[in-house]
């Protein structure tokens, strides 16, 4: 039975050889910032309001003039297409269904214009990495734009990888050379293996305009995720003639960011630490949340990712005034057990876990929920 994180990403663990699934649940270094993140969260409590009327619950919301079923999304995640064929499409297919937000990677192994038709009336982001060579992210935006993507989203917090030595230890680089541990691992998960034989290994296909694999250097620097440490806030103006819709920044946790991005015309920022992938140093995100929003000062909507496993922590981050959520994890570990229907279970799960927290908490509509809401637990208590 599928009732929670711990459910989803057991399955995910199961049907996937040992290296896919350390790829998805690993994080960096010693990865203390992916159970600080967690931490955070429980360190948050919720206070709820008594005697309200919660007959109806709406947890609709508008971002951007769409209107989002929940104030939550999928949050970017890259190489889909190595958990199960179409991992891409699946997970697009399901937030389209449930009438939430996906944001499709720029490492994704789907074509964006196929991903795009897969959404119907469900607005769609598009996640954009700047490599060394620029003309790879031109042609992405360029064509972002014609298929109809509602915001272009730059991820800031990848100038280098993180260091992830759950990969190292597997052997998982790029180009893909499978030593025999990991042949073997493959051979005892012979649903993904047929799978992937089938079908074949994944390419990241948006790097080129016309869809072919893209060089071999594009492709090894696409997964050890060198990107062009020169861009700078001034590169945003370069952006910003290519792409006239909603621009964010993914991946913010200084306050002083915050400022700077105002001054950039930045449409929305959403405060990440990569799921704990990046630099293991760093705070949790909810906890650079209430900085960055008060930076802000909601002049811009500011969403925030890494470590939400709950509907309640979802409205945590409400309460602290975020716009929205991300969720990355439990979105993929549910597609890696069960396709789409898993994808969506997942999904499914935090939609009803909303719902009857806000009914708990005295609060039927999102405007309803207020800063009142929350309240850091006593560590004496
Ligand atoms: C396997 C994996 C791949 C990811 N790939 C990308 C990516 O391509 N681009 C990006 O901006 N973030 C990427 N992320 C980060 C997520 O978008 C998001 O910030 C993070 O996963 C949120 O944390 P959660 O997984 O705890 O919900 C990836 C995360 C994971 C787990």
């Amino acid at each position: 039975m599928l009732l929670n994180f711990a459910d989803l990403r057991a399955s995910a663990r199961r049907r996937l050889p040992r290296f896919v699934f350390d790829y998805l649940d690993g994080a960096a270094e010693d990865e203390r910032c992916l159970h600080r993140n967690a931490a955070a969260l429980e360190r948050l409590h919720l206070q709820p309001t008594c005697l309200r009327d919660t007959a109806e619950v709406d947890t609709a919301v508008e971002v951007f003039g769409a209107r989002w079923a929940a104030p939550f999304g999928v949050a970017p995640i890259g190489l889909c297409g190595l958990v199960r064929p179409g991992g891409d499409l699946l997970m697009a297919r399901a937030a389209a269904a449930a009438g939430l937000p996906y944001m499709l990677s720029t490492a994704s192994n789907a074509r964006l214009e196929a991903v795009r038709e897969v959404a119907g009336a469900a607005p769609q982001w598009l996640q954009l990495y700047v490599m060394g060579e620029r003309g790879i992210a031109e042609q992405m935006v360029r064509r972002a734009r014609q298929a109809g993507f509602g915001a272009l989203v730059l991820t800031v917090d990848v100038a280098v990888s993180g260091m992830r030595e759950r990969d190292v230890r597997n052997g998982f680089a790029l180009p893909f050379r499978p030593g025999p541990a990991m042949l073997l691992d493959m051979l005892l998960h012979p649903g993904w293996a047929f799978s992937m034989l089938r079908h074949g290994a994944p390419n990241f296909v948006n790097l080129t305009e016309d869809g072919t694999a893209g060089s071999a250097a594009s492709q090894a620097a696409m997964l050890a995720r060198t990107m062009d440490r020169r861009l700078g806030w001034e590169s945003l103006t370069w952006l910003r003639r290519l792409w006239a819709g909603p621009l964010l920044l993914k991946g913010v946790l200084h306050p002083e960011d915050g400022r700077r991005a105002l001054k950039h015309g930045i449409d929305g920022l959403i405060v990440s630490n990569h799921g704990g992938r990046q630099l293991d140093a760093v705070p949790a995100s909810v906890s650079a949340l209430p900085a960055v929003l008060d930076a802000v000062d909601g002049r811009i909507p500011v969403f925030v990712d890494s470590g939400f496993r709950r509907g309640s922590d979802v409205v945590k981050a409400l309460a602290l005034g975020a716009k929205g959520v991300f969720v990355g994890r439990p979105v993929v570990f549910g597609m890696a057990a069960h396709g789409e229907a898993g994808a969506r279970g997942a999904l499914d799960l935090f939609a009803t876990e909303l719902q009857r927290t806000m009914i708990l908490l005295g609060a039927p509509r999102i405007a309803d929920i207020e800063r009142g809401h929350v309240v850091r637990a006593d560590p004496h208590a």
